[in-house]
């Protein structure tokens, strides 16, 4: 285990790269499953998610390598169809390889998905879709695995009850090789499954985003291997332009995705933030005066993502005025507060009004926690100070991280192995930026 010592305030500026989409590439690698051909796979982040989904594919028999920031894959013709609890248990995407796996063996054993810890995210909806494609599937308390069987997965017409990223994902990768046509309704549209999506045509797959919320795949025979770039990660260059901002800083930002960003430049302007495009891929995020306060609702895309709010919590302890955050996909992302609270964030929790909170919050209401609340409301701007922090969700993690570089004084921040699942060497890459940022042993004093 280790930790992080960050001593601020620290102006960040220089240049930045931004690494490969996290949750691209973890389906990526997933992909590889339902092909016999290899697949290789460039700009990959080197992350510890990707490293663990990488290990759950070489537990069914897959050759992995990761060399640079390319990873090559061929899927062993005799997998084992069982994902091991202790791999598995750790990321929520280990899920994912039902589909495949069905397809190609007609069975599969994964262990009830794990991932960051920011609600019960169970994956209902996936098992339903599964289900209605011809798959049985239960669920073993005394083993914790859910058991699946397909004699052969069929087309079916399905709609999802409400908006589900990876469940629309798992049914896509399950639909490719079935016999017949899938069509998904109320199918989720951010852009990370159109990448998928182009990986996956490019493979052979006939898959289309038929009318707004609407994917039709018509299942082929069979898929061959490609040669596939994946996209940037939008959540890291949220991350850094932020960063650049709360530190009154500049930062450049190389392979940026502006064009997939417009939800959060809206607002992120609205606040103050000023931004200038370089060229189509590269933009200068950069301090432009006083901070004004802004109110955000999270939600599916087009819409402003639930994986930014911990990042702009931190950009609105330093705006002038009261901001809220409304986060509606998730019933438990605040873990982050606690943390910004001791180091002088003023920040309140709240359950804003809302009509048919049922249907409203994209959770299965039943699993919303009696204490849990679904707003903060930030006063600010508050000076903050050092404190003796931890992190328990990758986002949360970004967010404590950049609280401590501009917060006065010597901060400790425990469990970065959270920040590692989703930033690539986070700490050189803002080191680089002129952060005083050193990872050190867990029980070093
Ligand atoms: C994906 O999570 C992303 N993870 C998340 O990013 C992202 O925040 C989220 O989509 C929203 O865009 C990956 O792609 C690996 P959902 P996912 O299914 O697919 C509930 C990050 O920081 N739900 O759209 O798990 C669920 O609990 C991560 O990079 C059910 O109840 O999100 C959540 O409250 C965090 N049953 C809500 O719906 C289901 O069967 C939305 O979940 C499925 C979901």
């Amino acid at each position: 285990m280790e930790k992080f010592i960050v001593s601020g305030p620290t102006v960040l500026h220089g240049d930045v790269t931004i690494a490969g989409a996290k949750n691209v590439a973890l389906k990526a690698i997933v992909v590889s499953l339902l092909t016999e051909e290899p697949i290789i796979l460039h700009n990959m982040p080197h992350i510890r998610d990707v490293l663990l989904m990488l290990e759950v594919v070489r537990s069914l028999g897959a050759t992995a390598t990761f060399e640079g920031n390319t990873v090559h894959i061929l899927d062993g013709k005799t997998g084992s169809t069982t994902v091991p609890l202790e791999i598995g248990a750790r990321l929520r995407t280990s899920s994912m390889v039902l589909g495949p796996m069905l397809s190609r063996y007609g069975k599969a054993m994964i262990p009830n998905p794990g991932g960051c810890r920011i609600g019960a995210r169970p994956i209902d909806r996936h098992i339903e879709g599964l289900k209605a494609m011809g798959a049985t599937i239960d669920y073993s308390s005394t083993d914790g695995f859910f058991h699946a069987e397909a004699k052969h997965l069929h087309g079916a017409d399905i709609t999802f009850e409400k908006n589900t990223h990876t469940g629309t994902e798992t049914l896509i990768l399950a639909a490719v090789l079935a016999d017949g046509t899938t069509v998904l309704r109320n199918a989720a549209e951010e852009v990370e499954i159109d990448d998928l999506i182009s990986l996956l045509c490019a493979m052979g797959a006939n898959i289309k985003r038929t009318e707004k919320r609407e994917i039709t795949i018509t299942g082929v025979p069979k898929l061959h291997g490609t040669e596939f770039t994946i996209m940037s990660d939008r959540n890291e260059e949220v991350t850094f332009a932020i960063a650049a901002v709360v530190s009154k800083g500049k930062i450049v930002v190389h392979h940026s995705e502006r064009r997939f960003l417009q939800e959060f430049l809206t607002v992120f302007e609205k606040a103050g933030g000023k931004f200038r495009a370089i060229d189509d891929t590269t933009t200068e995020y950069f301090y432009g005066g006083p901070l004004t306060a802004v109110d955000v609702t999270t939600g599916q895309h087009p819409g402003f993502m639930t994986d930014w709010q911990a990042p702009w919590a931190i950009l609105m302890t330093q705006a002038t005025g009261i901001s809220t955050i409304h986060e509606t996909v998730f019933e438990n992302r605040f873990s982050y507060v606690e943390e910004l609270k001791k180091m002088g964030a003023t920040i309140e929790y709240f359950d804003p009004e809302v009509a048919n909170p049922k249907e409203f919050y994209n959770f299965n209401f039943e699993d919303k926690a009696q204490d849990a609340h679904q707003a903060i409301r930030i006063t600010g701007p508050t000076p903050l100070h050092n404190a003796i922090t931890s992190m328990s969700d990758l986002r949360a993690g970004a967010t404590v991280v950049l609280a401590a570089i501009i917060a006065q004084g010597k901060s400790y921040i425990h469990g970065v192995e959270q920040i590692d699942r989703g930033y690539e060497h986070i700490e050189e890459r803002l080191r680089h930026l002129g952060a005083s940022i050193d990872r050190i042993e867990e029980d070093t004093i």
